[in-house]
C-alpha cells in the first residue's frame, strides 16, 4: 500500500511511534542496576495438569503469578512421563534426543535395563545431554538440587553443586530449607545461582484417585498450594523474594482411567512372541521373530490403541531416533490402559499418553526481577524453558530443541510486540491515514520508508531483538 503523506501527518505518525517507545520503556529503568543476572529457583510439582489452576482455588499460586507471568498451558515432550519430562525441561530437548525415553527401558547396545522406582543412578542413560545445573555449573555458577530426577546421578561424573540423595521421605519443607540455605550461601560457599526442587504431589494422589475425583484433588492440590505459600514465605524471610526469579511448573497432567477402559495384550498375542520393555500407556517390545506377524496381530489388536513399528513412529512425537527406542511401540487413546490380562486396573488416573492431548499438559507460572507482571500466554512447548533459563541465567544453551523467541515476551527486559498486535496496529494507522488523507494508490515520488525499531529511540530496552519491523511506505 503506498500513500503521500502530508508533512504534519508524517510528524504525527513519528510522534506515534515515540509514543510507543515510551510505553514500552517503562518498568525497564533499574534492569541494568543490578550486577550479573538474578538466582534462579526452578520448582516442579509433579503431575500438576494445567486445568487444575482453573478447577481448584489456589491462592498461594494465583498471587505469585499475579505478580508475575502465566503460561495456561505447555505442550509438553513424548511420552508424557516423569522422568523424559523432567530431563527435557532442564536440557530443552525432545526424549529421543534426551536419550530418558520412559520410566522403563531396555538399552540394546549395553544391554541395561532401567527402571523408576529401582536403581536409576547408573551415568549411561543420562549422558546423551548435559542438565542446566551442570551447564551453569561451566560458568562459574554454585548450583543446587532437592530430589529433580537425575540430579543425584553423576552425569560426567558430575552432580550439583549441592544435592540431595533421592529419598521420597524427605518433606517438601526439608528440600526447600536446603535449597534456600544454598540459595543465601555462606562464609565457605557462594550461594548457588541456579537451583531445581522437586515434589512428588499432585501425582502420587492423582495415580491413586484419578484427576476426576473433586473430594481428593481438591484436598491435595489445597495441600500443593499451601507448599507454594511455605516457598514464598521461606523466600521472604530470607530475603531472596524479589530478587530470586522463581519458575514453578510440572512434567505432565494426568487421565482418569477405568476398569471399563482396559486393553488385553494377551488376547490378541501369545506372551511368548516378545519381550515386554514398558507396558502402559505406551508399551514398548521387543518381538522375538516374525517381527511383522507380531505387528500385524497387535495392529488389529483393539480399537482405542495405536501401534507403530519404529520406523513408522510420526515425526511429530519426535521419539523414533533413539537406540532405545524399541521395533515396536503401542500408544494407548486417552484414559486407556494397555495390561496383559485380566480385569485388573492398576490405576485410576495416569499419564504417558500423547503430548497433544490437553489432559497430559502442565502450566507453568513465573515471577521474579526478569519477568513481567500480570502477564498471561495461553501456551508454550516445554522445551522452550530450557533456553529461557539460559537466558535468565546468562548462560550460553547447549544445543537444544527449544526458542527463546517464544517465550521472550514473558521477560520484562525483552519487550515484546506481538506479531497480531503489530500487524492490528499497522493496519489500524494505514486505514486511519488513508481515511485522512483521502487518496491512496502508487505515486511517482513514493519513498519506501523503513522505520526499524532497531533505530528508533527504544533500542535501549531491547526492541532491536524483537524481530519485528514495522514498514511504513509514504
Ligand atoms: C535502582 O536500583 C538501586 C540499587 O539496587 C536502588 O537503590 C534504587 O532505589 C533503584 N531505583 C529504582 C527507581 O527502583
Ligand atoms: C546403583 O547403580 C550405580 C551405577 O550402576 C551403582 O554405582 C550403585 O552402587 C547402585 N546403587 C544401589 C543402591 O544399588
Ligand atoms: C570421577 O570423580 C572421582 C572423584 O571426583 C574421581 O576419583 C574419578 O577418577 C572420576 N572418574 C572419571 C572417569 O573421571
Ligand atoms: C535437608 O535435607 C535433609 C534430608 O536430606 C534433612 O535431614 C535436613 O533436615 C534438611 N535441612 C533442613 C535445614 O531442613
Ligand atoms: C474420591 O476420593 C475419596 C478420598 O478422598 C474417596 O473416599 C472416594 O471414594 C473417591 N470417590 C470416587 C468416586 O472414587
Ligand atoms: C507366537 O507364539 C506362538 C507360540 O510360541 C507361535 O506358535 C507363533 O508362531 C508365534 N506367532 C508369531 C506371529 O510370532
Ligand atoms: C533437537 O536438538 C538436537 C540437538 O541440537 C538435534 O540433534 C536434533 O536434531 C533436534 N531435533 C529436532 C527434531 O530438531
Ligand atoms: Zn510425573
Amino acid at each position: 500500500m503506498f500513500m503521500t503523506l502530508p508533512l504534519n501527518l508524517r510528524m504525527l505518525l513519528q510522534m506515534l511511534v515515540g509514543l510507543l517507545c515510551a510505553v514500552g520503556a517503562s518498568g525497564t529503568d533499574n534492569g541494568t542496576a543490578q550486577p550479573g543476572p538474578p538466582p534462579l529457583l526452578l520448582v516442579s510439582f509433579d503431575g500438576f495438569r494445567a486445568d487444575y489452576l482453573k478447577r481448584f482455588p489456589m491462592p498461594n499460586l494465583e498471587r505469585l503469578y499475579s505478580q508475575g507471568v502465566l503460561v495456561e498451558q505447555l505442550t509438553n515432550v513424548f511420552i508424557t512421563k516423569t522422568f523424559p519430562n523432567h530431563y527435557s525441561l532442564v536440557t530443552g530437548l525432545y526424549a529421543e534426543s534426551h536419550g530418558i525415553l520412559a520410566s522403563n527401558m531396555y538399552d540394546p547396545v549395553t544391554h541395561k535395563s532401567f527402571h523408576v522406582g529401582g536403581n536409576v543412578s547408573d551415568p549411561v542413560w543420562w549422558s546423551e545431554a548435559r542438565p542446566l545445573w551442570l551447564t551453569a555449573q561451566d560458568s562459574g555458577y554454585k548450583t543446587a538440587t532437592a530430589m529433580w530426577p537425575g540430579s543425584d546421578v553423576a552425569i560426567g561424573n558430575r552432580t550439583a553443586s549441592h544435592f540431595l540423595p533421592y529419598n521420597s521421605h524427605v518433606t517438601f519443607q526439608q528440600r526447600l530449607k536446603n535449597v534456600t540455605k544454598w540459595m543465601l550461601g555462606d562464609e565457605k560457599e557462594p550461594p548457588a545461582m541456579f537451583a531445581a526442587l522437586y515434589w512428588e504431589e499432585p501425582d502420587r494422589s492423582g495415580h491413586i484417585f484419578g484427576p476426576d475425583n473433586d473430594t481428593a484433588m481438591s484436598q491435595v492440590l489445597k495441600e500443593v498450594d499451601a507448599n507454594v505459600g511455605l516457598l514464598v514465605e521461606e523466600l521472604t524471610s530470607t530475603g531472596l523474594w524479589g530478587r530470586v526469579n522463581v519458575l514453578v511448573t510440572s512434567d505432565h497432567g494426568m487421565a482418569q482411567c477405568s476398569a471399563e477402559r482396559l486393553i488385553r495384550l494377551d488376547d490378541c498375542l501369545h506372551p511368548d512372541n516378545y519381550t515386554l520393555v514398558d507396558l502402559s500407556p505406551v508399551t514398548a517390545l521387543i518381538p522375538r521373530q516374525d517381527p511383522e506377524g507380531v505387528f500385524d496381530l497387535l495392529n488389529k489388536c483393539h480399537p482405542h490403541m495405536t501401534v507403530y513399528l519404529k520406523s513408522a513412529i510420526p515425526d511429530r512425537l519426535h521419539y523414533r531416533n533413539n537406540g532405545r527406542t524399541q521395533p515396536i511401540i503401542l500408544i494407548a487413546a486417552e484414559g486407556w490402559t494397555i495390561v496383559r490380562n485380566g480385569n485388573q486396573l492398576p490405576r485410576l488416573g495416569d499419564h504417558g499418553y500423547d503430548n497433544s492431548l490437553p489432559s497430559m499438559h502442565p502450566f507453568m507460572a513465573a515471577a521474579g526481577p526478569s519477568f513481567r507482571q500480570g502477564y498471561r500466554v495461553g501456551s508454550l512447548q516445554s522445551v522452550d524453558i530450557y533456553p529461557l533459563m539460559c537466558r535468565l541465567l546468562s548462560v550460553p544453551a547447549q544445543p537444544n530443541n527449544g526458542t527463546l523467541n517464544r517465550a521472550r515476551c514473558l521477560l520484562v527486559a525483552e519487550t515484546c510486540w506481538e506479531v497480531p498486535v503489530m500487524v492490528a496496529l499497522v493496519v489500524g494507522v494505514l486505514l486511519v491515514l488513508t481515511v485522512i488523507t483521502g487518496e491512496s494508490g502508487l505515486t511517482s515520488d513514493t519513498r519506501p520508508l523503513l522505520y526499524c525499531w532497531g533505530f528508533c529511540p527504544c533500542s535501549h530496552i531491547g526492541l532491536t531483538r524483537s524481530s519485528v519491523f514495522l514498514i511504513i511506505y509514504f
